[in-house]
C-alpha cells in the first residue's frame, strides 16, 4: 500500500444562514492512496468531488460541521459511491435545516479515530463556529483538518447562530494550540497555516473579540 496523501479540489457555491446569502469557495480535502479515499467536507458539487475521487474506493464523508456549504453535496456523493457520511450529533438541527429527508449514517465523538484509506484522522470536538464542529487531526501525517473553526488569521466566525465566541477560543486555546507546532492546519476556506503561525496570536484574537 502506498503512503496516503492529502489533495485539495475547490469548489464554489453559497453560504447560507440567518436569512443572509454570501458566495464561497470552500475547501475540499481528500485524503487517502492510489486505492481508497476520505472526503472531509463535501461541499457543493457531488460530480467534481467524484471526478477527483477517480476510481478509488470513497470510505467515508467526514462533515466538520453542519453550514450548507460544508453539507450540501454530501448525500449526493454518498448516493453515488455508498460512502458514510459522519457528522457529530450536536450538529443535526443544523444539518437538518439543509437536509430534513437525509440524516447522516454516523456520529462523529470525540477522541475517536477514524481509520481508513491509511490514515488515522483523531475527532477533536471543537465548538464554538457550530455546536458539532469538530477538528480532524493525523499525527501521522503532521496535519490538522480544521474547518471553519481555525483558519490563517484567527477563529471562523461566530456572529450568526449556533456561534459563540468564547467558546470557540476555549477550543482553539485547548485542543488546537497545544498540537506540536509545526502541525500542518488545513482549512475549510482559503490558504492553509500551521500551529505554530497562529498560536503566538492568541491573545490578540481575545483582545479583539473575534
Ligand atoms: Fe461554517
Amino acid at each position: 500500500m502506498t503512503a496516503p496523501r492529502i489533495e485539495r479540489l475547490v469548489t464554489s457555491g453559497q453560504f447560507t444562514l440567518d436569512g443572509g446569502t454570501w458566495d464561497v469557495d470552500n475547501n475540499v480535502w481528500i485524503v487517502g492512496d492510489d486505492h481508497e479515499v476520505i472526503v472531509i467536507d463535501a461541499a457543493h458539487d457531488a460530480d467534481a468531488i467524484a471526478e477527483a475521487v477517480g476510481d478509488r474506493t470513497l470510505r467515508a464523508i467526514i462533515c466538520t460541521h453542519a453550514h450548507n456549504d460544508h453539507i450540501d453535496a454530501a448525500p449526493a456523493l454518498a448516493e453515488r459511491t455508498g460512502a458514510t457520511i459522519w457528522l457529530h450529533p450536536d450538529d443535526l438541527p443544523l444539518w437538518k435545516q439543509t437536509h430534513p429527508d437525509r440524516d447522516p449514517d454516523a456520529h462523529l465523538l470525540d477522541g475517536q479515530v477514524i481509520e481508513a484509506a491509511g490514515a488515522d484522522l483523531r475527532v477533536l470536538h471543537t465548538p464554538g463556529h457550530a455546536p458539532g464542529a469538530v477538528c480532524l487531526y493525523d499525527p501521522g501525517l503532521g496535519t490538522v483538518f480544521t474547518g471553519d473553526t481555525l483558519f490563517k488569521g484567527g477563529p471562523g466566525a461566530t456572529g450568526r447562530s449556533f456561534s459563540h465566541f468564547p467558546t470557540i477560543i476555549d477550543s482553539i486555546r485547548d485542543r488546537l494550540l497545544t498540537l506540536p507546532s509545526e502541525t500542518e492546519v488545513l482549512t475549510g476556506h482559503g490558504d492553509s497555516t500551521t500551529i505554530g503561525a497562529e498560536a503566538p496570536h492568541l491573545e490578540e484574537w481575545i483582545a479583539r473579540g473575534h
